[in-house]
């Protein structure tokens, strides 16, 4: 059985932090209703889906996946790169408390989840404006006791690492070549995504099902040419908030 963390969506949305995207007015109302139906598409792939209540003051925190890193041992809190995220961890750290013993990053450590691709016993870490070096330094150190090799990734362009690539299965990736060099995963099986569809690499893996944006038909149709089973949900108005559907979740495996 497989759990997801979420949190509902801030009324305070519009105020989100943004890197790459333009700001843009967000439909709050219609936010909510596309993180339900989020939620929902988790419970169709599995999840036993724990809402947490929206934050009215903080208004990335639908953004959970940036708060921690779950692995099958533990949770590592992370430590925000961005500054008006710092709060969001404390109220996650309370959920998870349920599932997993904690560890933390401390200052001047920074990192945010959505910088941490793991695929195997490996925890690719993306190089960016959010993540430093010390928080990828204090990683390694708290995880090496568990077995994890944590490596930084050099990414550019984009706000996360898993922006640029995520997993399709253990062997494959789905990658954005322009953000991301395909020769940092080595061995693994690559494929792009549609060069029309830039913002298309993040895709939600759960077992063997995988969830991605409905806005990327044309990387989806690689996808299931390639022999995968894409199930697809809207989360336009998140877009806009520069979040996807891998960042609205703490998905791992559950003890219920
Ligand atoms: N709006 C998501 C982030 O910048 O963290």
């Amino acid at each position: 059985m497989w759990t997801a963390i979420t949190r509902e969506v801030s009324p305070a949305l519009g105020d989100c932090e943004l890197s790459y995207v333009p700001r843009e007015p967000i439909d709050v109302a219609r936010a909510v209703s596309q993180h339900h139906a989020y939620r929902r598409a988790l419970e169709g792939l599995g999840c036993r889906v724990l809402s947490l209540p929206a934050e009215p003051t903080q208004p990335d925190s639908v953004f959970v996946e940036d708060v921690a890193i779950v692995l099958d041992e533990v949770a590592v809190l992370t430590r925000p790169g961005a500054a008006s995220r710092r709060a969001e961890v404390a109220g996650v750290a309370v959920a998870l408390n349920h599932y997993r013993p904690l560890l933390a990053l401390e200052a001047p450590a920074t990192l945010d989840g959505g910088d941490v691709l793991r695929l195997g016993r490996t925890l690719f870490v993306g190089q960016s404006a959010r993540s430093n070096a010390e928080g990828i330094g204090q990683l390694r150190a708290l995880l090496a006791s568990h077995g994890y090799a944590v490596q930084g990734v050099p990414i550019h362009g984009c706000l996360h690492l898993k922006s640029a690539v995520t997993q399709l299965a253990d062997d494959s990736l789905l990658l954005q070549p322009a953000w991301v060099d395909r020769e940092q995963f080595a061995g693994f099986r690559i494929i792009e995504v549609d060069p029309a569809e830039p913002h298309a690499a993040n895709v939600l893996r759960i077992g063997n099902a995988l969830l991605m944006p409905a806005s990327f038909p044309r990387t989806r149709q690689r996808l299931i040419a390639a022999g995968f089973h894409v199930a697809t949900v809207d989360v336009s108005e998140l877009q806009k908030a520069e979040g996807a559907v891998t960042c609205c979740s703490l998905v791992f495996r559950g003890a219920e």
